[in-house]
């Protein structure tokens, strides 16, 4: 009775059952933050098992991984952790440890970033179709070449033999990474796959691309394990991925069976999902938060699968709201966790954090309007929190922006450096 009383109060607190048996202990997952603190020839690190430590002693529920790359050929930026093979096996189990001996889930993204990736890290990028960037980001992405059809058949097998692998370990499931404008968001946009065989060409066509990598990992897993997916709500981009196909995928996947879909959205060229664009600020209010309610509505209303949706949330009062509102079951949190790892233990009472997610500026706008600066400023925080110690949530822009771009540079060198055709060479 007790019990009962308190979810009402804090539908945060109630457990979610999912399809492959697994239970998350409440509704509060922290979303996936690419560490970037892999070795540079890409092996999970002690960082990663004591940030992950940290964030399950928060009394949190679930724990999405930074992406992981599924092919060591290609990386998305220096210190990916890459799953194919079983060579960091050793370390993979303390980092699921970590977590599952605290009695919340783990789960791998996983990921091939296409042609998001920054000069220089690859010999050369794959992607649907030879689409170059946006011409003002040219100068840090090349222009892919199209993958040709076994290339794309090997990917669909990489993704099922990393996701066996984080079995193996015993990670508690694996998020495919199908958003944010990486390689499964590049076929199913049809600004970025303008493929006219199997893979491209109508809805159908470049959806088929995720539906086989799902397929892939569903059979080399099997039905116990949970599978879940992120994708965007739409890519915010002239010729982009649309609510419309959006929600056609997603019957499709809820069909195949996956256990859970996590709504987010836009692309490195369109920032959307960390709310930089007019339209999210418009949505997002005091009591709505997030930026892609909207659409979780209108999923909800039509599909039956779990729901995820990150992007916004900030509150106990704006995170009950949307859990209460039935569009969502379980609330993503990002940035918030990178700056107060312990945010979940007051959430979960009712609390919220004393931190307050704000913009991060250098003061230089040409550099303000990148989407990647964020992302450098709030890794600063998780590499201070890998080594020990406490995040810095006051600390300079401009500072953070400069020390990671020497970071990246020198990662970028080595990750050449490491290369086995370098080596050899
Ligand atoms: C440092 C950093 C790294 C991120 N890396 C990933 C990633 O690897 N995979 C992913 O799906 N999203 C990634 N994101 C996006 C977040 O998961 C999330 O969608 C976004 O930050 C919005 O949620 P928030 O408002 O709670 O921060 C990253 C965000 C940040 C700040």
């Amino acid at each position: 009775m007790a019990e009962s009383a308190q979810f009402i109060f804090n539908p945060l607190s109630r457990p979610l059952p999912l399809k492959s048996g697994r239970v998350l202990r409440n509704r509060l997952a922290k979303a996936a933050m690419s560490e970037a603190f892999g070795t540079y020839d890409n092996h999970p690190t002690a960082k990663h098992v004591e940030l992950y430590r940290r964030w399950a002693s928060s009394g949190i529920g679930l724990v999405i991984t930074g992406n992981v790359m599924i092919d060591r050929r290609a990386l998305g930026e220096p210190g990916n952790v890459v799953i194919e093979d079983e060579r960091s096996l050793p370390t993979l189990k303390q980092w699921a440890r970590a977590v599952t001996d605290q009695g919340a889930d783990i789960w791998v993204q996983l990921n091939h970033p296409g042609k998001q990736a920054t000069k220089g890290l690859n010999t050369g990028t794959i992607a649907p179709s030879a689409v170059p960037f946006r011409e003002d980001m040219q100068a840090l992405f090349e222009t892919p070449r199209a993958a040709t059809s076994a290339e794309i058949e090997d990917i669909v097998q990489r993704f099922g033999r990393s996701a066996a692998i984080c079995k193996k370990a015993g990670f508690s499931g694996v998020q495919i990474h199908a958003a944010h404008g990486y390689l499964i968001n590049q076929f199913l946009s049809p600004h970025h796959n303008t493929r006219e065989d199997e893979w491209g060409g109508s809805p159908e066509k470049r959806r088929r691309f995720v539906l086989a990598v799902y397929a892939e990992i569903r059979r080399q897993v099997g039905p116990d394990f949970t599978v879940a997916i992120k994708i965007n709500s739409a890519d915010f981009q002239r010729g982009g991925f649309t609510e419309e196909e959006s929600m056609a995928t997603i019957q499709a996947l809820a069909d195949a069976g996956i256990d859970l879909i996590e709504i987010s959205g836009g692309t490195y060229e369109a920032p959307a999902m960390s709310g930089t664009l007019e339209k999210e600020k418009k949505a997002s209010t005091a009591t709505r938060e997030a930026y892609f309610l909207e659409f979780a509505e209108k999923v909800r209303a039509s599909v039956k699968v779990p729901l995820m949706v990150t992007g916004g949330f900030r509150s106990v009062a704006g995170m009950n709201a949307a859990l209460n509102s039935g569009a969502l079951d379980l609330v993503g949190v990002a940035r918030l966790l990178a700056i107060d790892p312990n945010a979940p233990a007051k959430l979960l009472q009712g609390q919220d954090s004393t931190h307050q997610v704000r913009p991060i500026k250098t003061g230089i706008p040409p550099i303000d309007r990148m989407g990647v600066m964020e992302i450098f400023w709030y890794t600063l925080q998780l590499n201070r929190m890998g080594k020990g110690g406490n995040p810095k949530p006051h600390e300079s822009g401009l500072l953070a922006f400069l020390k990671s771009l020497l970071r990246s540079g020198w990662g970028t060198f080595r990750t050449q450096r490491m290369r086995p055709s370098s080596k050899a060479a």
